[in-house]
């Protein structure tokens, strides 16, 4: 994984494809050599994300990449325009462009926008396939001016980070049940923290059981895999705040007793582990981009499978914060784990808590494969992660946290029930977590329709998206004090 990425002041001879910026109006660059009517003939009209592959018979192939009207010219077009060039360039490997020197957006994000549209559009699962052809590109040099080199350097360099980050977490949730196991999943915690430099602890189930953690333990009941929970840390000089992640991180969902039907969307189910997945690549980031708030990242792993041991319907489960939760449906297994991770989260009684999930069907229902659900118990806080979203081009839409559908989590038997009733799913599934935060400001994102693309779309690869861990990096490393 990851580009080797060049700054350099004028187009490689030994690129294979060099890209070139062209605006929907205003002159078209000498170095494409096709004037604006010859383009236009060709039926390239500087769109945003349109592209024309201009061919030669010695030398790079030129790209022009449509970056659409100046004006209206943001980063999210610009990590576009990367990908669609990505795209254009098809198995190329050698790969440089042109940076766009556009009003509005500085050489900085620029850089980092086009890095990771190229990167993110680069990727590729190869999994078990016997023919290992993968990513195409390997070289991306980025062609700017003297005078926005440092600029430059310094948003490429951020830019591959955080698209290798998202490409980890990607491939984590692309990875088959039976290669990604609670056990696997903690053991890629432990390597990537040896080389992330932050503190990373792995708890077993004996101990989670010593720790009351009921939950986990409790989904965990009907798996011969033993469930693992990560506790990451990373620990800046003077942190000027402190952020708890959590993440879902069910390594396939089965539904349990309450067995999912085996049609082709459950397939997909080896990928409700995306939450831990992205918390994971977020924390693998923090250090290299020098973040300033600590941050503590918690990774609940377990699948959840049906079995003589399973759990049952109408059992109960006591939660690590001491509240009984009365099961009614083994497949709202994902709130049973994080009720244990936001409880220990609180416990440290930090600044702020957001957890990620492919907690509910509703959600997808509700937004689609397009954006994510985000609900809190602090507005300050939702608007924080929402604006990490908007910046990342990871959309979210907030649902209320709406108190009076909390009494139908009610149970007759323990403080509250797994399931609330036929609708508004992601709303009483929030409701239900809700109930581990001891009042500490926290945002949830229900990632459940965005964990996947169907095909491929501009940075999107076909397959598990790594949503969120862009956000989550935005988000922490531009902490505001909430509350
Ligand atoms: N992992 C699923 C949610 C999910 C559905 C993720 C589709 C991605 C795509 C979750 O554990 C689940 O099964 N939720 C149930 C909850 C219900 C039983 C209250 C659901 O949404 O159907
Ligand atoms: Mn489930
Ligand atoms: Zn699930």
């Amino acid at each position: 994984m990851g580009l080797i990425l060049d700054i350099v002041r004028s187009a490689p001879r030994n690129a294979d494809a060099i890209g070139v910026p062209v605006a929907a109006e205003g002159v078209v660059p000498r170095s494409l050599g096709m004037s604006r009517a010859a383009l236009a003939a060709n039926g390239f009209e500087g769109k945003a994300g349109q592209t024309l592959v201009i061919p030669s018979a010695t030398g790079p192939t030129h790209i022009a990449v449509g970056i659409g009207k100046s004006g209206e010219l943001t980063v999210s077009v610009l990590r576009n325009a990367a990908a669609a060039f990505a795209r254009a360039a098809g198995r190329r490997a050698n790969l440089a462009t042109w940076l766009a020197d556009v009003d509005g957006v500085d050489a900085r994000a620029a850089a980092q926008a086009v890095v990771e549209g190229v990167a993110l559009a680069n990727y590729r699962y190869v999994g078990l396939k016997n023919d290992k052809t993968g990513s195409p590109a390997a070289v991306l040099a980025l062609i700017v001016g003297q005078a926005r080199t440092d600029a430059a350097r310094t948003g490429a360099d951020r830019g591959g980070v955080i698209a290798d980050a998202a490409c980890l977490a990607r491939e984590l949730a692309n990875t088959p049940p039976a290669y990604l196991t609670a056990r696997m999943l903690a053991d890629r915690a432990v390597a990537m923290a040896a080389t992330a430099g932050l503190d990373v602890e792995v708890f077993n189930r004996d101990q989670l059981k010593a720790m009351g953690c009921g939950g986990i333990v409790g989904v965990n009941a009907g798996s011969v895999e033993p469930p693992r929970m990560v506790r990451l840390t990373y620990t800046p000089k003077k942190p000027t705040g402190h952020v708890v992640l959590v993440g879902k991180g069910v390594t396939y969902d089965s539904g349990g007793i309450s067995l999912k039907p085996s049609d082709a969307f459950h397939v997909v189910m080896k990928m409700d582990m995306s939450g831990a997945a992205a918390v994971l690549a977020t924390m693998s980031t923090l250090k290299a981009l020098k973040c300033r708030v600590a941050v503590t990242g918690y990774l609940m792993c377990t699948d959840n499978m049906p079995s003589g041991s399973a759990l049952k319907l109408g059992d109960v489960l006591t939660m690590r914060n001491g509240k009984t939760v009365e099961i009614h449906n083994t497949d709202a297994e994902g709130r049973l784990i994080l009720a244990d991770g936001l409880s220990l989260a609180a416990e440290s009684k930090p600044d702020a808590i957001v957890d990620i999930a492919t907690l509910t069907g509703a959600a997808v229902a509700a937004l689609g494969e397009k954006m994510a659900a985000v609900l809190g118990n602090n507005q300050a806080w939702v608007d924080q992660v929402r604006a990490a979203g908007a910046r990342t081009d990871e959309a979210t839409w907030q649902l209320p946290l709406a108190r009076e559908y909390r009494k139908l989590l009610d149970s007759n038997v323990a403080d509250m029930r797994n399931i609330g009733g036929p609708y508004a799913g992601t709303i009483t599934a929030s409701l239900f977590l809700d109930e581990f935060t001891a009042g500490v400001p926290w945002a949830h994102i229900d990632m459940a329709g965005t964990m996947k693309a169907d095909s491929d779309d501009a940075w999107l690869a076909k397959g598990a998206t790594g949503y969120g861990t862009r956000l989550m990096i935005d988000l922490v490393t531009n902490f505001a004090p909430v509350r």
